[in-house]
């Protein structure tokens, strides 16, 4: 862990104003040495007798971004952010919060405990804690409803939604707004209410709080209708904003603090406290020793199909030139129609102007020229999932493409190494698996091979942040075909659920067994949504393990043409234009007949059943990959399974939940179920020197 540089702040002085300066990089976290300097510089200042007002600042990116994550998890030191809070707010001499970057959380608590505050334009606000599953612990439930209202505070707080300076002065949330240079503005402005008394707005503002109260009562029913009764954080802000708009500070200080208290111990905390920390994990590989990102301006993307399009897509709202080559004029034109669609339904949903959909538009360029590649910096290659034709194709890019480029393969199933062997460059080649829908889903799989260089697989990394997308690093040897992290650890989920579906389960049973544990979608949901064919070809491509049972279902399924949500039929029915079906009571009959066949006699599994199993097989797999190296860190497992597959974020992934339940009794479970099925339910080595060692997935993550 990164220490907290030992002064991270300063006192100043500019004539009769004192200015605090706070520099601790990269995000200025209020830890514990920030708070006592903070705190120790305001004593100091305001007793000094030619002080008349005092300003606080940061250096670098940023305000304060909120309290320090890290300690949390440690025996809380004093002043506490809340005390430091009450400190400045008590000031006798006025005290001006200077903004700029993002003041977010325990920052923007600071901010609104100083008696005025001035931001930079540029400035953002926000109060995040939500999606730690926590909330504004150092007075900002309190104070926030005195500065703008309930009900926009409730918003701001519930939606973790960041304001920029323009909308927060309108609001009441700062005082002003300035284009030129904050410090000196701020001085300024300190200078003049340095004579203002009292100096705190923040106690004596009084709300009507009686005359709230129907719109405080309607958010919490609001509350439980989209979340369930069990979110704690959201709930408790409500109650945090009633206790404002019903009792004095100091009573509603209290309360905040024993709702923040109850958060921060919460499962739901320690889970999204858990995914916080290892996506920023996730993006660290060990090629960063040795190489940095190469500059990427433009991208070149081979196929324009769903994938490719959105990969197009998502480049474009990142601000890459990007072209997209196509076959034929066919291609492109259809390329074109997707694309073109999705910025008009963006429009028409109002998350574009139409203007921006046009500018977005004349950074692509359509073409069925490869000789175009020549001038990419990257170049993504995202046709169909076939050994030979990608194969062939990374050949002619490998001709095409400049000395210095990358090249990227979107293969999920293919032999990665091979693929880049066929290239004729294969240092030059790594594999970005993104996730559909790729201008959406924050996940992709950095594929790295035996030959790819440190180089490339930099550059592919940085390529992904600078998509605003997680990169999660994916070591696969020659010969690995089974889809990097995410899709085989689906394999494994998948059989778990087809052997229940053969047993005696249903689809719509094991689907609402998996929701009730977090899942949006269960996995029958899914396979419709995907299409039953795509993974039938897969299947039939690939020679069967000889050891491990197969379950034809899904097969027979494809057969007679139900291929899922495309064909309107596949586990579920569908009526025209909806995406929610009805069980199909025809696969449930084809199951029965297919039972009696193989002289099964169905059983009964309760949910309860249906989710330990599944559970068991995702963290079976996951630590086999860990084993054979292809994830570093258990927790990129957790990133991936959150990120690409829906595995529940309160819960921190599937690796974290393992560890709450214990490794030794993940794999004495596993060696109950072994004699069934022993491909899957053989417990991996990591497991089983973790489950002997009494260690858990989290003593791995260090490495
Ligand atoms: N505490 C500790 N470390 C933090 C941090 C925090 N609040 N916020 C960011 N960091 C760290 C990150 O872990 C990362 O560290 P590494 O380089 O070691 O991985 C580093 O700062 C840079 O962060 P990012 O990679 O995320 O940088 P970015 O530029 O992409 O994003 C950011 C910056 C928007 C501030 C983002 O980091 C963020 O959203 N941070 C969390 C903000 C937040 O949730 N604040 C509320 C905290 S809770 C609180 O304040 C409660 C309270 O009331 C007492």
């Amino acid at each position: 862990m990164k220490q907290a540089p030992k002064h991270p702040v300063r006192l100043e002085r500019q004539g009769n104003v004192a200015l605090i300066v706070i520099e601790n990089p990269p995000v200025n976290a209020l830890g514990v040495a920030v708070r006592r300097g903070i705190a120790a510089a305001l004593n100091a200042a305001v007793a000094h007798d030619k002080t008349d007002a005092v300003v606080i600042a940061a250096n670098g990116r940023t305000f304060p971004v909120g309290a320090d994550i890290r300690e949390f998890d440690m025996a809380p030191q004093e002043p506490s952010l809340g005390q430091l809070c009450n400190l400045i707010e008590r000031a006798q001499k006025p005290v001006v919060a200077a903004i700029q970057g993002t003041a977010l959380g325990g920052g923007l608590e600071l901010a609104m405990a100083a008696h005025y505050r001035i931001a930079a334009k540029s400035a953002r606000m926000g109060l995040p804690e939500i999606h730690l599953g926590i909330l504004p612990g150092a007075g900002g439930t309190q104070r926030l409803p005195r500065l703008i209202g309930p009900e926009l505070a409730l918003d701001m707080m519930l939606t973790g939604n960041q304001v920029g300076a323009g909308i927060a002065v309108e609001m009441g949330l700062i005082d002003l707004v300035t284009d030129n240079d904050l410090r000196t503005e701020a001085v300024a402005y300190a200078r003049s209410v340095a004579v203002t008394r009292p100096t705190s707005a923040n106690r004596t503002h009084l709300v009507d709080g009686v005359g709230y109260m129907a719109s405080v009562a309607a958010r919490r029913e609001q509350v439980t209708m989209e979340l369930g009764v069990n979110a704690l954080a959201p709930h408790k802000i409500v109650d945090c904003v009633e206790a404002a708009l019903l009792l004095p500070m100091e009573t509603g200080l209290e309360v905040e603090r024993s709702a923040f208290e109850d958060c921060i111990a919460s499962r739901e905390s320690e889970g999204l406290r858990h995914a916080f920390f290892a996506e920023r994990a996730a993006a660290k590989f060990p090629e960063a020793t040795e190489a940095k990102p190469a500059q990427v301006d433009r991208v070149a993307i081979v196929g324009g199909g769903m994938m490719g399009s959105g990969i197009a897509i998502a480049a474009l709202q990142s601000g890459f030139t990007v072209t997209l080559v196509e076959q034929g004029e066919s291609g492109v034109n259809a390329a074109l129609e997707r694309i073109g669609a999705y910025y008009e339904r963006s429009v028409a949903k109002g998350r574009l102007s139409e203007a921006q959909g046009a500018a977005a538009l004349t950074h692509l360029q359509l073409t069925n020229k490869l000789d175009t590649l020549g001038e990419a910096d990257l170049i993504v290659e995202a046709i169909a999932e076939d050994f030979d034709l990608k194969a062939q194709m990374l050949a002619e890019i490998g001709a095409l493409a400049r000395p210095d480029a990358v090249i990227a393969t979107n293969t999920s199933y293919l032999d990665l190494a091979a693929l880049a062997e066929a290239s004729g460059r294969p240092a030059d080649i790594v594999g970005l698996h993104f996730f559909a829908p790729a201008q959406v889903n924050k996940l992709v799989e950095v594929g790295v091979h035996d030959a790819a260089s440190a180089q490339s697989v930099m550059t592919a990394q940085g390529f992904v942040r600078a998509l605003g997308k997680t990169p999660v690093r994916a070591r696969v040897h020659a010969g690995f075909g089974a889809g990097y992290i995410g899709n085989s650890i689906l394999e494994a989920y998948r059989h778990a659920a087809d052997i229940m579906l053969e047993d005696g389960a249903t689809p719509a049973q094991i689907d609402g067994a998996m929701r009730s544990f977090g899942f949006q979608l269960g996995p029958y949901q899914v396979a419709d949504l995907s299409g039953l064919d795509i993974a039938y070809a897969r299947r039939q491509s690939k020679p069967r393990d000889p050891d491990a049972r197969y379950v034809e279902i899904a097969d027979k399924m494809v057969e007679h043409g139900w291929l899922g949500q495309k064909s309107k039929r596949g586990y579920y029915i569908y009526a025209e234009g909806q995406r929610q079906g009805v069980p199909n009571g025809d696969v449930l009959k084809l199951i029965a007949e297919h039972r009696a066949q193989k002289g099964i006699t169905p059983r009964k599994f309760s949910d309860r059943d249906i989710r330990d199993r599944i559970l068991l097989a995702i963290v079976n797999a996951g630590a086999r990959l860990l084993g054979e190296g292809v994830a570093a860190r258990p927790s990129d497992i957790d990133v991936v399974m959150m990120l690409g597959f829906g595995y529940p974020r309160s819960r921190g992934g599937p690796m974290m939940d393992a560890d709450a339940t214990t490794p030794s009794i993940i794999a004495s479970r596993l060696s109950v179920l072994e004699p069934e099925e022993p491909a899957l339910w053989g417990a991996a080595p990591v497991l089983t020197m973790l489950a002997q060692e009494r260690q858990k997935f989290a003593d791995l993550n260090a490495g």
